[in-house]
């Protein structure tokens, strides 16, 4: 067991089932994307249903410490004062970015394009992941990086004073990796552009070209995509409104799919195409999802999602379908320990660089829960026989998702299922536990 005396153990067990409306908080990339963009426009941005959660409040911090001015109007409704394109301000001290590798990737993007020395830290999980495919492109822009031989936090920038241009390949397929090339290239004059193989999420081509940036987007090979961004824009300050966070949806989603009896609605969901493999996988499995009162709001699709349990099978889920729904895999590793027969999940390689090695911590909390799961060079496998054990207790090593994959897979488990440390959850989701016991979870 976590020997930190300030986790907080959590235990999910089966109760009746889950019913009733429930709207999960603002998108996690959106909410970070609109305070690193508001900070680079010059005048006041309004953010309306902006994630609370400690990876964005970091966030937040960091801008704060380059310059930016951040006030709270409202219940998640905040107000920025931004300092330009080019404009920030040499920190007094170390950025702290906690737990969260988007908003420590993009601000390395923004600070590349600025003659300031600053440097980057987070905690202990944050700092185990790679920094150097994100250095990479902004070296060539002309920043420089004082950063150990393995590439991890804590690492120095120092941002270019004459910014380049650049076209650049990104080796894996990420979308924080392209956003902070992106970001860097704002303060280049003449084109940057960013050639994905594989099209991931496009938050940050979108935002930019709302705040009056022009980007290009065009098709590239089979399911990649050219964006070609025009360097040093005149950004204008517009409203950003979040959407419900598809990511976060997809926890109360699988309960309720697994708990029976459960007839529950997730309100304002985003449905941006490149954010829904999970559902495509769920209807695959055979769950009952219907997309209700669709809509375009703030340029993003939306719909409320009417969830009801039922019967799941296994399915193969192929590996070009990982960028968009990559940080969905633990939890769909728990639908389908609920399922008939095996799930396959292909080319899950960047799980491995996540909060925490999420391919190995997945298959861990299915296995100490009676489920079988093995790992084949990339793919993960779970051979699902419609019930899970349940009864073990769940490592979640500072992973926020590993942590309430495993409360889903406690609320639908014959016997309950532990978590080691459930304070990881604020990072991403705060309120998961209301949220849950507000539908009728049993969580202690
Ligand atoms: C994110 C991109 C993904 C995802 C992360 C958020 C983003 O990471 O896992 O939670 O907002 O750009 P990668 O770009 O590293 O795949």
């Amino acid at each position: 067991m976590h020997s930190d005396p300030a986790s907080v153990p959590l235990t999910a067990r089966r109760n009746g089932p889950l019913t009733g409306r429930a709207r999960v908080p603002g998108d996690k990339s959106i909410s970070i994307r609109a305070l690193i963009l508001g900070a680079l426009t010059v005048g006041e941005t309004t953010v309306s249903g902006l994630l609370e959660g400690e990876d964005v409040l970091n966030t937040a911090k960091a801008l704060q410490a380059l310059g930016a001015r951040f006030a709270r109007t409202g219940e998640r409704a905040w107000s920025i004062r931004g300092v330009g394109v080019g404009g920030f301000a040499q920190p007094a001290g170390t950025l702290d970015f906690g737990n969260s590798g988007t908003g420590c990737r993009l601000t390395l993007g923004a600070v590349a394009g600025c003659p300031i020395t600053a440097t980057f830290d987070g905690d202990a999980s944050l700092r185990s992941r790679p920094m150097r495919r994100v250095l990479d492109p902004l070296e060539r822009i002309g920043a420089r990086a004082v950063v150990s031989a393995d590439g991890r936090l804590p690492l120095t920038l120092k941002g270019a004073h004459d910014p380049m241009p650049i076209v650049f390949e990104p080796p894996v397929p990420s979308a924080q990796l392209k956003s902070a090339t992106l970001l860097a290239g704002l303060a280049a004059p003449g084109e940057t552009v960013v050639i994905e193989a594989e099209a991931t999420r496009d938050h940050t081509e979108k935002m930019l070209t709302h705040f009056g940036a022009q980007v290009r987007v065009e098709p590239s090979g089979r399911d990649g995509r050219r964006i070609t961004l025009t360097g040093q824009p005149e950004l204008s300050p517009r409203p950003i409104a979040v959407p419900a966070d598809p990511s976060s949806a997809a926890f109360p989603l699988i309960a309720a799919l697994v708990v029976p009896g459960s007839d529950i609605v997730l309100q304002g969901v985003m449905m941006n195409p490149l954010r829904t493999g999970l559902l495509t996988t769920l209807l695959e499995m055979g769950a009952t999802i219907e997309r209700l009162d669709e809509r375009n709001e703030g340029g993003e699709d939306l719909a409320d999602l009417r969830v009801r349990s039922g019967a799941l099978r296994g399915v193969e889920v192929p590996a070009a379908r990982a960028p968009s729904m990559i940080d969905e895999y633990p939890v769909l590793a728990v639908a389908a320990a609920f399922a008939e027969g095996t799930t396959r999940m292909r080319g899950l390689k960047e799980l491995r660089v996540k909060e925490s090695d999420r391919l190995a911590a997945t298959a861990d909390l299915l296995r100490v829960n009676g489920i079988a799961a093995d790992i084949e060079g990339d793919d993960l496998m779970v051979h699902g026989n419609g019930r899970a054990a349940g009864g073990g207790t769940v490592t979640t090593h500072m992973d926020h998702r590993v942590a309430m994959a495993a409360i889903v897979l406690g609320l639908g488990s014959e016997r309950p299922v532990q978590i080691d440390d459930g304070t990881f959850i604020a990072t991403s989701f705060p309120g998961f536990v209301e949220l849950m016991r507000g539908l009728g979870a049993y969580l202690s």
